[in-house]
Formats: structure tokens, C-alpha cells, sequence
């Protein structure tokens, strides 16, 4: 039984593992796959807003062999206030893995150690580990071995997706390159603390130029709407658009986790004439989590 909480928690065999399995399960999709989840129910207990997590863990649980209980956080008794380390152990008795999309990456962790039950960070304010190992995937399909490359992030710099990338460059040797602006600037203690090849920096253009990788998220994540003004204002300028892609190696990949906000982070030129990437990131959404449900119960 293992849990998937950050990609800082999990140890580059493991990533190996996770992404070589994915390959698997893509390629043999519609023919008769393991049932690793046979007779297990597991809950997907989410406090914010999903598409694609949502979508690609329900049906990646049901083509496991698994059935799958979502539950909104508002509609159970923790959106009432009832102590997660209570919610885990109720869960963890009737369950047998649990998928959880919640604001403080302390209640993750917090539910794996009461529960019992695999547990896996399906997005947290600290980290959206499904999210970097369903990308790298993708990178890798087109573009070969991420090690050595550069891969470079534009906007937000502070938010879970750069630092999931983060904590990915340290362990799978690749050079990151962060492009924000100094209050959207990972902290220097995070970037200490992997390790690793990462640049953070204000200059985009520096930034971009060689890449093997562009990579941007939302400027405004969930829960911090309120700032949605202020972050448009400072954020403005950090977007990938056609110039910004030719400062990038020839064929360079663009990538957006999704949802894009065309005319912010992307504009929409850029982000059509790299659909077809983008959108096979969100489908391998659904192979990777399916490799990584299969690794927690192995
Ligand atoms: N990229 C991503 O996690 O999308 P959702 O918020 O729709 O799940
Ligand atoms: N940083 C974004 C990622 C969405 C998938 C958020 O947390 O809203």
C-alpha cells in the first residue's frame, strides 16, 4: 500500500515505475486490463472544483475493476467541521483508497496517516503531483527522455503546479527555468530544499530562449479569487504567445494543465496551434492515474 501526497515525497524509481506503467495502459486501452482494483470502492473527496481530475479518476478506477464515491467536501460532515483525522478513520474503515482535492497539503498527509487507505493528492495549494507526472508523459511521448532537457515555467511561479515541477527537475535531472514576477516567485526555501537545476527569474525572454518546454498555468488558482485583480495586474506580460515560442528551441513543446484563460497566461493563437499537445495532456490524465492507482495498491 503506498500513497502519492507530493512528487517531493516520491522517490525517482517510483516515478520510473508510475511513467513506464502509463505506456502500458494507454497502449492496451479497450482490451481486457488488469483488475488490480477488483471488489475495492474508493472515494474521491474533493473540496474544489475539477474537470479532468474528476472525469479521468472516476473512469480510471472503473476500468481497474474498482467502483468510485465522489464526495463533494460540502456535502459531508467535514464542510461542517468535523476533523479530517475523524473523516480519514470513518472512510478508511469502509473504503479501500481514497483520491483527495482539498487546499492544505497538511490535510492530505493528514488523511493518508489516519486513514489507512491508499491516498492520493488529487491537487493541493502546495502541489498537483497527478497533474506534472501526466506531463511529463506527454513530453516524453513526443519528444523523448525529459533528463537534460530545459523545461521552462511562465506566470504564477508560487502556486502547486511550478512547485510539483520543482520537486520533478531535482529528481529526473532536467533543467527548470521559473519566468515571474518577484511577489509569484517560488520560495527560495523550496527551491533549496529540492535540489536540483532550477532558475527563477523575471526575465521571460531569457528564460524562454533554447527551451525544450513552455509551460503556464491559470494566473488565478482556486482560492485565491479575491486576488484575481491584483494577480491580473502583476501577472500581465508573463504569458506564452507566438514571439515568446520562438525564442524556444525549434519544436519546442507548449504545454497548459488546463483550464486556459486565452488572452492571460496563453494567448489564443499559441494555445490552438498546440491543442493537439495540450489536449493529449488531458487525456494521459487518464493513463497516468491509472498507473499510479495500480502502484499504490501493488
Ligand atoms: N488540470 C486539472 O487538474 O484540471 P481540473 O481542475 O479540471 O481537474
Ligand atoms: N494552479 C491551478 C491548477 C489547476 C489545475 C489551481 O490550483 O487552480
Amino acid at each position: 500500500m503506498k500513497h502519492l501526497l507530493s512528487l517531493e515525497k516520491l522517490p525517482r524509481a517510483d516515478f520510473e515505475t508510475i511513467l513506464s506503467a502509463a505506456a502500458g495502459f494507454k497502449r492496451e486501452r479497450g482490451r481486457p486490463q488488469p483488475q488490480p482494483l477488483a471488489g475495492q470502492t474508493w472515494a474521491l473527496v474533493f473540496s474544489k472544483s475539477s474537470t479532468r481530475t474528476r472525469v479521468s479518476f472516476e473512469v480510471g478506477i472503473r476500468e481497474l475493476g474498482g467502483e468510485s464515491l465522489f464526495l463533494s467536501a460540502n456535502d459531508i460532515q467535514l464542510g461542517r467541521g468535523e476533523p479530517i483525522q475523524d473523516t480519514a478513520r470513518v472512510l478508511g474503515r469502509m473504503l479501500h483508497g481514497a483520491v483527495i482535492r482539498t487546499f492544505a497539503q497538511s490535510d492530505v498527509d493528514t488523511f493518508a496517516e489516519f486513514s489507512g487507505i491508499p491516498t492520493i493528492n488529487a491537487l493541493t495549494d502546495a502541489e498537483h503531483p497527478c497533474q506534472v507526472l501526466a506531463d511529463i508523459f506527454t513530453f516524453e511521448e513526443t519528444h523523448g527522455p525529459i533528463a537534460g532537457r530545459v523545461v521552462t515555467f511562465i506566470g504564477d511561479g508560487a502556486c502547486n503546479m511550478p512547485a510539483s515541477w520543482i520537486f520533478a527537475a531535482a529528481k529526473l535531472g532536467f533543467e527548470l527555468r521559473i519566468a515571474a514576477p518577484k511577489p509569484f516567485q517560488p520560495s527560495p526555501e523550496l527551491v533549496r530544499r529540492a535540489g536540483g537545476a532550477i532558475v527563477v527569474t523575471e526575465d521571460l525572454q531569457a528564460a524562454a530562449t533554447g527551451a525544450d518546454l513552455l509551460y503556464t498555468d491559470v494566473w488565478v488558482s482556486m482560492g485565491k479569487e479575491a486576488e484575481e485583480a491584483e494577480r491580473i495586474r502583476v501577472l500581465g506580460g508573463y504569458q506564452i504567445n507566438q514571439a515568446l515560442v520562438k525564442r524556444a528551441r525549434p519544436g519546442a513543446a507548449v504545454m497548459h494543465c488546463l483550464p486556459a484563460y486565452r488572452g492571460k497566461e496563453i494567448d489564443a493563437e499559441t494555445f490552438e496551434a498546440h491543442a493537439a499537445t495540450i489536449f493529449t495532456q488531458a487525456e494521459n490524465r487518464l493513463h497516468v492515474q491509472k498507473a499510479i492507482l495500480n502502484w499504490a495498491v501493488s
